[in-house]
């Protein structure tokens, strides 16, 4: 995106927090409301991403190759708009790999702008985490590597430099990363990649007349589109064989929340959330993700019917009025199922899908509090030569998150998958009782979280946490942390090579 069609984005969410303030309300915002409910004529196959497993070297490591780069992609037919991919003109390959292997991962950046590449709920060193301080230069090159080391799951991909992330994400780098292992493979879910075992990354979008995508900020939590992409595709179906579809859900989104169910309403099981599958299936009619979180669901279809996965009004806890700027009031039909008049049969899902370890917050030996209020934390901006906690290798920790504001944010956190231990005091419901790496932090609501932080110390490169509403992270609403060997001698001072984040 030009940056001249692109608001500054920090000035319009401070002049929007400012009205709200002095008025209690939206100010003189008229919310426009987005209702496609069935208006949607789901005329385009949904694209599947190319499921790319890389090749195995010789020494065993498992090798990929992502290429960031211009191109230009017909959402439409004969609308060109300009995007930006990995290994193609939107979005990437869906990345795939072993729990137990090495990989590495080979990118290229051919962007007339430095790039990252962020490993979204990877447990992995620092230095190869592709936050801010991982620039790639425009033609350069970055090769990191690292061992898979937790939960089978469904991770992501995504372009983190300081500032800039959410035009890049919104040019269309972003894919997906799965983790997987014998040991789910036995669970007998669904699993054949792009027949049924789906990825569905869902974003929204705007237009401009000539086809360009735009940001327009509506609101406190950022840009919203009035249209969606489901992979890169417009108004999609998918032609659905069996009896049961497992599908991938992604928000890859930078400000909306959705509240994905089906239009007959009908029941679905959720089997995982960001960090890996659930103890046990948990049947609802609904799951709601924020930017940046996923979850894995499994729906039955009968012979010849035609469901349509569809976002209701999420709840984002605040007022109608002031609801309906954030997008609480929008509903968007997603993707619609075309099942078979013969379907294949599939099996019943296992009662019994994962063994999670409860971390006992008896054993913590950290607590912390993270206070969202305005666009910062704890009363701090994202600063690059900063490091705000340090934490020692192998800690148990309790992170308690606090939104002060009437206003949604989100929290993530780089290198661990956490624990909800409670919610305003009340134990987390079953969508937040799993692994998480990013959670929806509702305005005024306190969630406590806990999370061990093992293998890997620097004390000279952070990872970060933060707000994964894209424009709250670029606006600086992130921090950042080190792990340690030990926390006494640890500097919250880092030493920058002269071009890093200075821009
Ligand atoms: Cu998905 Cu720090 O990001
Ligand atoms: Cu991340
Ligand atoms: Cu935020």
């Amino acid at each position: 995106m030009p940056a001249s069609s692109r608001p500054a984005v920090a000035a319009v969410l401070s002049a929007a927090l400012a009205a709200a303030a002095l008025t209690g309300c939206s100010g003189e915002q008229q919310p426009t409301v987005v209702d496609t409910s069935g208006r949607i004529e789901f005329s385009r196959p949904l694209v599947i991403p190319p499921l790319d497993r890389g090749t195995v070297a010789e020494d065993g490591v498992r090798e990929f190759d992502l290429i960031a780069d211009e191109g230009s992609r017909e959402f439409r037919p004969g609308v060109s708009t300009p995007t930006w991919g990995f290994d193609g003109d939107y979005l990437g390959p869906t990345l795939a790999a072993n729990v137990g292997e090495r990989v590495r991962i080979r990118v290229d950046n051919r962007l007339a702008v430095p790039t990252t590449v962020h490993w979204h709920g990877m447990h992995l060193p620092a230095r190869m985490d592709g936050g801010p301080h991982q620039l790639i230069e425009p033609g350069g090159q970055w090769s990191p590597t690292w061992v898979i080391d937790q939960e089978p799951t469904t991770l992501w991909y995504h372009p983190h430099p300081h500032g800039e992330t959410e035009e890049q994400v919104e040019m269309g780098l972003a894919g997906l990363f799965l983790l997987e292992s014998p040991g789910t493979a036995a669970l007998g879910l669904p699993d054949r990649y792009g027949i049924d075992d789906v990825p569905v990354i869902v974003q929204d979008k705007r237009f401009t007349d000539d086809g360009g995508f735009t940001l327009q900020t509506r609101g406190f939590v950022g840009s919203l589109g009035d249209e969606l992409l489901v992979n890169g595709t417009l108004a999609p179906y998918l032609d659905v064989t069996t009896e049961a579809v497992r599908l991938r859900l992604l928000n890859g989104s930078s400000a909306r929340t959705y509240d994905f169910g089906f239009d007959d309403g009908r029941s679905f099981d959720l089997i995982g959330t960001d960090g890996g599958l659930l103890e046990s299936p948990y049947r609802t009619d609904h799951v709601q993700l924020s930017p940046g979180e996923r979850a894995e669901i499994v729906v039955r279809v009968s012979p010849g019917e035609r469901p349509v996965l569809r976002s209701n009004p999420p709840d984002l806890g605040m007022q109608d009025v002031l609801a309906a700027v954030n997008g609480g009031a929008d509903r968007f039909d997603v993707l619609q199922l075309r099942a078979a008049n013969t379907l294949e049969p599939s099996p019943p899902l296992p009662p019994v899908l994962a063994d999670i370890p409860r971390l006992d917050p008896m054993y913590a030996v950290e607590e912390r509090t993270f206070e969202m209020n305005g666009l910062q934390i704890n009363g701090r901006s994202m600063e690059m030569d900063h490091v705000n906690e340090m934490v020692e290798l192998g800690a148990l920790e309790v992170w308690v998150v606090e939104n002060r504001m009437a206003f949604p944010h989100s929290f993530h956190v780089h290198d661990v998958q956490f624990q909800v231990l409670d919610v305003d005091g009340r134990p987390p419901p079953p969508e937040l009782a799993g692994w998480k790496d990013t959670i929806n932090a509702r305005p005024d609501a306190r969630y406590r979280l806990i999370m061990r932080f093992e293998d890997y110390a620097d004390p000279e490169t952070p990872y970060m946490y933060h707000c994964h509403l894209l424009a709250h992270e670029d606006a600086g609403m992130m921090g950042q942390f080190t792990v340690v060997e030990d926390a006494e001698a640890a500097t919250s001072e880092l030493q920058l090579p002269d071009h890093d984040g200075s821009h």
